[in-house]
């Protein structure tokens, strides 16, 4: 069955680029990004991995643990590894699952049979501290994922889980962004020491608060 929002993650064990992974455990109070590649060797999976590869430090810095799976094995992983760093000019440097029996990807839905029926699409799973899954992406494997999007939208979560905010329409870093309508007048007032402005009485914008 679909994972869907608010669902817990499932936990799985399996084989990594980086030795045998609990997911629950490796994650421990970490944000986790899970995300899938349809297949090794392939030219759209070599330029993600290496520019989530590039971009670990961003990861890091927002407490986000990556981890990414592809439908073959670890050796085969490693192999190609080696032409991620070759030719993306970054080494693979998170945990890549070998899912040669599909385990993972049957327990996360990734490989939608009318699309293709042996190799995954492109999912991404954001999994909050609590293990419940905060966002689901899919893409088609031809095309590739945007690094920055996946940033934007942990950034996003992250402030609604710590500000009770919600993110406007291309919303990034540093904008202003919306109080939620479950907060009163008198409740925002409160939490808002920096004011809010109300277009309408359901459209409030504060400045973002961590900022
Ligand atoms: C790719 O990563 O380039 C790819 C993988 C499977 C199908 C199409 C493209």
């Amino acid at each position: 069955m679909a994972i869907r929002l608010g669902d817990e993650a499932p936990d799985f064990t399996a084989d990594t680029t980086e030795g045998t992974i609990s997911f629950h455990d490796y994650l421990g109070d970490s944000w986790g990004v899970l995300f899938s590649h349809p297949k090794d060797f392939t030219p759209v999976c070599t330029t993600e991995l290496g520019a989530f590869s590039a971009a670990k430090a961003e990861f890091d810095k927002r407490n986000a643990k990556l981890i990414g799976l592809s439908v073959d094995d670890v050796e085969s992983h490693g192999k190609w590894a080696g032409d991620i760093e070759e030719t993306q000019g970054t080494a693979l440097n998170f945990p890549l699952i070998g899912d040669e029996d599909r385990k993972v990807a049957d327990l996360y839905d990734m490989i939608h049979p009318n699309a293709n029926d042996t190799l995954t699409v492109r999912s991404v799973f954001i999994v909050g501290p609590d293990k419940k899954v905060k966002l689901t992406l899919t893409y088609p494997a031809s095309t590739g994922r945007n690094v920055t999007e996946v940033l934007r939208v942990l950034d996003s979560l992250q402030l609604t889980s710590d500000y009770k905010v919600a993110t406007p329409v291309n919303w990034t870093d540093g904008q202003d962004v919306i109080v939620v309508p479950a907060l009163s007048d008198e409740e925002a007032t409160e939490r808002f020491p920096k004011g809010f402005t109300a277009l309408k009485p359901y459209l409030r914008v504060t400045p973002q608060p961590n900022k």
